[in-house]
C-alpha cells in the first residue's frame, strides 16, 4: 500500500519523510499491523516544517521562522537539536517551564483515569481545582473556560446578566463596557470589542456595541463615564501585557473600585497574563490592594493545556442560573488535574518569594547592563514580567538574541521587549539572557 489519495484531482506536495508518515498512517488506519521502521525517518526537518505550514494552514499567523521539537526546564530545542533560553513561556503560559515532573505525573494519571465527561456530569478534578481557586482568591465562585478570551465572554455575559437581575422591570438598565488605551481582551467578538488595537478589530466590525476606550491610567475619565449609569462592568489588567508591560496605578484601581461601587458598575480584572505568580504575588492585584468583581485567568492555569477562568464574588454568580452559559470542553478532568498541580506549586508562599527575588534582580540586572544604551527608554514590570522600552523597533534584536540563543517576545507598538520566562528560572539563566540581550543590543544600531 503506498498511498491513500482521497481527493485525487488536487495536486500532491511529496515531502519524502512526510510521505513516509502518511504511508505509515494510511496502512495503520487500515489496521495493517506495521512497526516504523526507524521513528526518526518520520520526523521532519525545520525547512520542511515551515514550507508545509505555509501550503496547508490559514495564514493568521506571522511566525519567527523556528521550529521547536522539545523542551525541559527553561530550554527549547529545534528538530537540529539547536537549544534555546526560553524567556516567552509559550507566552506567559509555561510558569513551570517545560516538562515539569509533577505536571507530567499530573497529566499521565490522569489521562488513564478520565480526560473528559462533558459539563452533563460532575468530575472530581474540576471542583478540587474550582476550590482552590476560591480558597485562594476573593472570589466565591468559578466558571471554567478554555482560553482567556472566552473567560472573558463569559465576563461579558455575567456582566450583563447581573445588571438585568440587578434592574428588573427597567428597560433602560446598564449593559455598556469601559476598557482602556493599549488593552488586550481577546479575539472573539465579544473580547475583541474590548481590545484597544484597532489594527485587530477594525477588520471585522461591527463587532458588540457598547464599548468606549478610555486613556488607562486616566481617573476622572473613567470616573466620569462610569457615573453616567450605563457601564455593566469596566475591564483592566492590573498590569498590561501585550500593550506594552504598563502597570496600574493603586490609585486608579481604587478610585474605578470606588467608582463602580458608587455606580453599581462590575469591576473586571483581566489577570491572563499577569495573575498566577507571575507578579511575585499569586494575583497581581495583591499587589495593590484592591479587589474585583469579576477576575478573568487563562494561560499558565493549566501549565500549557487550554483553559480559563472567571472567578466571581457571590453577588454575580447569584445572577447566573442554568443554561445562561456553558462550554462541551472547559473544566475537563485532565485538564483540571493539571491546573491543581500548578496552582499547588505555584501558591506557595516561597515559590512566589523567589518569582519577587528574581524579578527584582533580573530588572535591576537589565538597568545595569542595558539602561546605559541610548535606544532603552525604560525597563519596568513587576516580578517575572518585564518590559524594556526601545525608541526602535525591537524585531532586530528579537532576532539577533534567537540566533544566539535566546528566545524573547515584543509588545506595545513593537517597540517594547516583553520578557516572561518560566517562574522556575534560575538565577543564572537569566544572568544568560541579559548577557545575550546586552550582546545583541548593537544590532538596533545597524538597523534603525
Ligand atoms: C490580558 C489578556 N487577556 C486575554 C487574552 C486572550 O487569551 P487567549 O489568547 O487565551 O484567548 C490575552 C492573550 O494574550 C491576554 O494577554
Amino acid at each position: 500500500m503506498a498511498s491513500l489519495q482521497l481527493f485525487p484531482n488536487r495536486p500532491v506536495i511529496l515531502y519524502p519523510s512526510l510521505d513516509a508518515r502518511r504511508s505509515f498512517h494510511a496502512r495503520a488506519c487500515l489496521g495493517i499491523n506495521v512497526q516504523p521502521a526507524d521513528s526518526k525517518k518520520l520526523s521532519l526537518k525545520s525547512n520542511e516544517v515551515m514550507e508545509m505550514e505555509g501550503k496547508v494552514m490559514v495564514g493568521t499567523y506571522a511566525r519567527t521562522p523556528l521550529v521547536l521539537s522539545n523542551g525541559k526546564g527553561c530550554k527549547l530545542y529545534d528538530p537540529e537539536g539547536r537549544e534555546y533560553l526560553d524567556c516567552t513561556s509559550g507566552i506567559a503560559v509555561n510558569s513551570l517551564g517545560h516538562g515539569d515532573p509533577d505536571w507530567v505525573r499530573a497529566v499521565t494519571q490522569q489521562a488513564g483515569v478520565l480526560t473528559h465527561v462533558s459539563n452533563v456530569y460532575y468530575s472530581i478534578p474540576q471542583v478540587e481545582l474550582a476550590r482552590r481557586l476560591v480558597d485562594s482568591s476573593f472570589a466565591d465562585r468559578v466558571f471554567f473556560s478554555n482560553s482567556g478570551t472566552e473567560a472573558n465572554e463569559a465576563a461579558i455575559k455575567f456582566a450583563r446578566k447581573f445588571q438585568k437581575v440587578s434592574h428588573p422591570n427597567e428597560r433602560d438598565y446598564p449593559t455598556e463596557f469601559i476598557s482602556f488605551s493599549n488593552s488586550f481582551h481577546g479575539r472573539t467578538m465579544g473580547a475583541l470589542a474590548l481590545t484597544s488595537k484597532e489594527h485587530y478589530r477594525l477588520p471585522f466590525e461591527p463587532v458588540m456595541p457598547g464599548v468606549t476606550f478610555l486613556e488607562y491610567g486616566n481617573i476622572q475619565e473613567a470616573r466620569d463615564l462610569i457615573l453616567k449609569g450605563k457601564i455593566a462592568a469596566v475591564f483592566v489588567e492590573p498590569i498590561q501585557g501585550e500593550g506594552g508591560i504598563y502597570s496600574a496605578t493603586k490609585e486608579f484601581l481604587q478610585s474605578l473600585r470606588s467608582t463602580c461601587d458608587e455606580a453599581g458598575a462590575l469591576l473586571v480584572f483581566d489577570e491572563v497574563q499577569c495573575g498566577l505568580g507571575r507578579t511575585g504575588y499569586l494575583w497581581a492585584h495583591e499587589a495593590y490592594g484592591v479587589f474585583p468583581d469579576i477576575m478573568t485567568l487563562a494561560k499558565p492555569l493549566a501549565g500549557g493545556l487550554p483553559i480559563g477562568a472567571v472567578l466571581v464574588s457571590e453577588r454575580v454568580a447569584a445572577a447566573i442560573k442554568h443554561g445562561d452559559h456553558g462550554s462541551t470542553f472547559a473544566g475537563g478532568p485532565l485538564v483540571c488535574n493539571a491546573a491543581v498541580t500548578v496552582l499547588d506549586k505555584i501558591s506557595q508562599p516561597c515559590f512566589l518569594a523567589s518569582v519577587s527575588k528574581k524579578g527584582q534582580y533580573f530588572k535591576e540586572l537589565l538597568m545595569q547592563k542595558l539602561g546605559g544604551n541610548s535606544h532603552v527608554k525604560e525597563v519596568r514590570g513587576l516580578g517575572l514580567i518585564i518590559g524594556i522600552e526601545l525608541d526602535v523597533s525591537a524585531s532586530p534584536l528579537v532576532d539577533a538574541c534567537r540566533s544566539s540563543g535566546l528566545l524573547i517576545l515584543t509588545a506595545g507598538k513593537g517597540n517594547v521587549v516583553r520578557l516572561v520566562p518560566p517562574l522556575i528560572i534560575s538565577e543564572k539563566e537569566l544572568e544568560l539572557a541579559a548577557e545575550i540581550l546586552f550582546k545583541c543590543l548593537p544590532v538596533l544600531d545597524k538597523n534603525n
